[in-house]
């Protein structure tokens, strides 16, 4: 049984995910910041993915209340002290902090938790995988040369990672705070995975090149079947693209509209997952992310389908707070919350949530 600190007092240094913010804000300069809250077109999807969590609303019963209830589950195999992973936030997590996925990647393990590590990080996906005792998820985008894909994947799996998370970016996306501030991922942060061969400009340059035709689902097939680990689809929030991935093979589903990163005007994230666990029935296992800000938000993601949710912002605003214990001190506090979400909603484990805990 693993337990959780429950005491309002205490000597840490952050207390709340508030705080967190605004050190990080502190820490931060405005181009970071900007790239770090950035959304697509006027952020409508970016508003609506925490709106949404807004507007939902737990049941709670009186006299059923759970005193110590267990946070720990497992999903995809991994054991996870609460249902979260780390998203894969790249492109410029360095920005944040220099140790970028390092500092997560210790602190994702000390918290009992995994990460998912993206392809645009600063740091190699080997220097990441040794920095943690439990390395996880390794993202790649679906997008040139098939080998190239599968030779990345190959370099994940020897390098320890137990899955993969696939994702799709048929375009460049339109983000204005990042145009104003005339900031581009490609010169700021080196990016250390790209192309079969490390730093390598070349390569780098072409898989960053949209003009390259982009896959269907025919190569996503045929990729997820040569790939020597079980791959994770990220960008589901449609029953149609839940039934067409798990057609192609995937092993899960994973809900997410990137935060409104990807293209506005999409719906919110949390309201597409309950359509995507229909479809994708009972066994299938689901992370979801966008908009989750508290560990109550947890609770309703897993009320509503999920298996586990992923966090980015929240965990990048730990990371520019104070690196690996920033993350820490996210990971920390969001558990606690959920444990007591949990708690009220009278379910003594994860496993209980399901769609009566909400009115
Ligand atoms: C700064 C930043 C960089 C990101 N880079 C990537 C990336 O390289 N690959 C990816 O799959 N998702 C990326 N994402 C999306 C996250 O994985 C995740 O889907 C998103 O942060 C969820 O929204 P939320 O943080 O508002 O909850 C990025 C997100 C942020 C904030």
């Amino acid at each position: 049984m693993t337990r959780v600190d429950d005491r309002y007092a205490t000597a840490e240094r952050f207390t709340t995910l508030r705080g967190i913010e605004r050190e990080a804000r502190r820490q931060l300069s405005e181009v970071a910041w900007n790239y770090l809250h950035c959304g697509t077109g006027d952020e409508v999807t970016l508003r609506d993915n925490t709106a949404a969590f807004d507007r939902l609303r737990f049941s709670t019963p009186l006299f059923a209340g759970i005193t110590n209830p267990e946070t720990a589950t497992r999903v995809l195999g991994h054991e996870l002290s609460f249902p979260a992973y780390v998203a894969p936030f790249g492109g410029g997590e360095a920005l944040f902090h220099p140790e970028g996925h390092l500092a997560v990647a210790r602190a994702a393990a000390a918290e009992g938790i995994r990460q998912m590590v993206p392809v645009a990080a600063a740091h190699s996906l080997e220097t990441v995988a040794a920095a943690s005792p439990a390395p996880a998820i390794f993202q790649v985008t679906f997008v040139g040369e098939e080998e190239a894909v599968l030779q990345l994947i190959g370099r994940a799996r020897d390098a320890g990672y137990t899955h993969i998370c696939v994702t799709y970016s048929p375009i460049r996306q339109w983000r204005e705070r990042m145009t104003e501030d005339r900031f581009t991922v490609r010169g700021e942060t080196g990016p250390a995975n790209f192309g079969p061969g490390l730093s390598d400009p070349a390569a780098l340059a072409e898989q960053l090149d949209f003009t390259r035709p982009r896959w269907n689902w025919e190569q996503a097939a045929r990729v997820m079947a040569a790939s020597p680990l079980p791959c994770i689809v990220k960008g589901v929030t449609s029953a149609r693209d839940a039934e067409a991935a798990l057609r192609a093979g995937a092993a899960g589903l994973y809900v997410s509209n990137y935060g409104g990163r990807s293209i506005d005007r999409m719906p919110a994230a949390i309201e597409t997952l309950a359509e995507v666990r229909r479809a994708a029935g009972n066994d299938v296992p689901i992370v979801f992310d966008s908009g989750i800000r508290r560990g109550s938000d947890i609770a309703m993601a897993l009320a509503l389908g999920a298996d586990a949710v992923a966090l980015g912002r929240t965990v990048a605003l730990g990371l520019a707070a104070d690196g690996e214990a920033g993350v820490r001190a996210v990971l920390r506090i969001l558990r606690q919350e959920f444990w007591t979400t949990l708690g009220h909603l009278g379910c003594s484990r994860v496993s209980e949530l399901g769609p009566h805990v909400l009115c």
